[in-house]
């Protein structure tokens, strides 16, 4: 191979292959070159512009360059920036949700469509974890989902609820707290009976007799529907607010919910209380109506 150079004279290293294919000795251009030094030029001034060489001595540090510039630093103004900028964009929105009545609110289609939007998050944050993902409910705590309602589902009533919270009450064996475990057996099969839409059978008239000695019908209504939304679940649906097992039922009736003896719950009793959120929630005044408004539109506002 490099005995036998036919190209002397071109500057060839005498490297050829497949008889013709050279090696070439040339200089490379002064373009290249030029690009080849600055960038050992870049490398100096990164190496002292930015942070750079990890110390040895395992403290986690490392050199700060010269102008103390980090990556998350600059992440953090820049989303502050963004931040500002959603501030100052929203600025109009924020002050109207400030300024009206939630009623006012839900007449604004594109107040409302925003009050929905920036209620998601904080939907998350604050409500999910009693009330499920989207309001579908957990056991124990009320779907918000759907139009059966406690205290009512008007917007007015829905803000109440999350503003100032609720707590129902429901006596032990009935108002009096007089009921016997006969009688509370009783009234459970007319409770499930009412559900089933089968109250008026003759085998749950001792039941019904039940259900007015205990006074029920004061808060769940004379047919098992409360009159007025006051805590009181409706018990001619088949939503149930703790489980559709009679033994749960029975409980319900036995221990009452929150029932407290001085100052304790009582063995047994339900525990149901909504916390009142004017005070948990930052920015009360608007968030608590941003709720409200979502709250209304998951499925059965009225
Ligand atoms: C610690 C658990 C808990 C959290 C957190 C919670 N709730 Fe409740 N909420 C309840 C319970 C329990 C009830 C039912 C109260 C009752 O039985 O009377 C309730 C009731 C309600 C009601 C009334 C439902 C009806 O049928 O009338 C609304 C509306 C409501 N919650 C909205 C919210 C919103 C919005 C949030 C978030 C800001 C929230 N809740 C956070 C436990 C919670
Ligand atoms: C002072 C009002 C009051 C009286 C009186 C009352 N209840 Fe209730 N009842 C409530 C409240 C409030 C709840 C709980 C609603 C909640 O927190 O979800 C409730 C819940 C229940 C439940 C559970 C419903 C469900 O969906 O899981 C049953 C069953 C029930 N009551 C039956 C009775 C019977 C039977 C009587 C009479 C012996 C009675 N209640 C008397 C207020 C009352």
């Amino acid at each position: 191979m490099a005995g036998h150079n036919p190209w002397p004279d071109e500057g060839n290293t005498g490297h050829i292959w497949d008889e013709d294919l050279r090696e070439l000795d040339n200089p490379p251009p002064l373009w290249w070159m030029l690009s080849f030094y600055a960038g050992f030029i870049m490398i100096i001034f990164y190496t002292l512009y930015y942070p750079t060489i990890p110390l040895t001595n395992n403290s986690g540090e490392f050199t700060k360059g010269l102008t103390g510039w980090t990556a998350i630093e600059e992440y953090n103004e820049d989303f502050q920036v963004l931040k500002d900028w959603r501030v100052a964009k929203f600025a109009d929105k924020e002050e109207q949700l400030a300024a009206m009545s939630v009623a006012d609110i839900l007449k604004d289609d594109d107040l409302r469509q925003y009050a929905v939007a920036t209620s998601k998050v904080l939907f998350g944050d604050y409500c999910a974890a009693c009330h499920g993902a989207g309001g579908a409910g957990n056991p124990s705590f009320p779907v918000l989902a759907d139009d059966d309602w406690l205290w009512g589902g008007n917007i007015a009533q829905i803000e109440a609820s999350i503003k100032n919270g609720r707590i129902g009450n429901m006596p032990a064996k009935g108002m009096m707290g007089n009921l016997t475990d006969e009688e509370i057996d009783s009234v459970t099969d007319y409770v499930i009976a009412l559900s089933e839409g089968k109250a008026n059978d003759a085998s749950f008239a001792a039941g019904k007799a039940v259900y007015a000695k205990g006074m029920c019908l004061a808060c769940h209504g004379p047919m098992g529907k409360p009159l007025a939304p006051a805590g009181a679940a409706n018990l001619t649906d088949q939503v149930w607010r703790f489980s559709s097992d009679r033994q749960t039922i029975r409980n319900v009736i036995a221990h009452g919910v929150n029932v407290k003896k001085n100052g304790e719950y009582i063995e047994g009793t339900r525990q149901a209380i909504m916390p009142a959120f004017k005070e948990r929630l930052p920015n009360a005044d608007v968030n608590v109506k941003r709720l409200a408004v979502y709250t209304h539109q998951l499925g059965g506002g009225q």
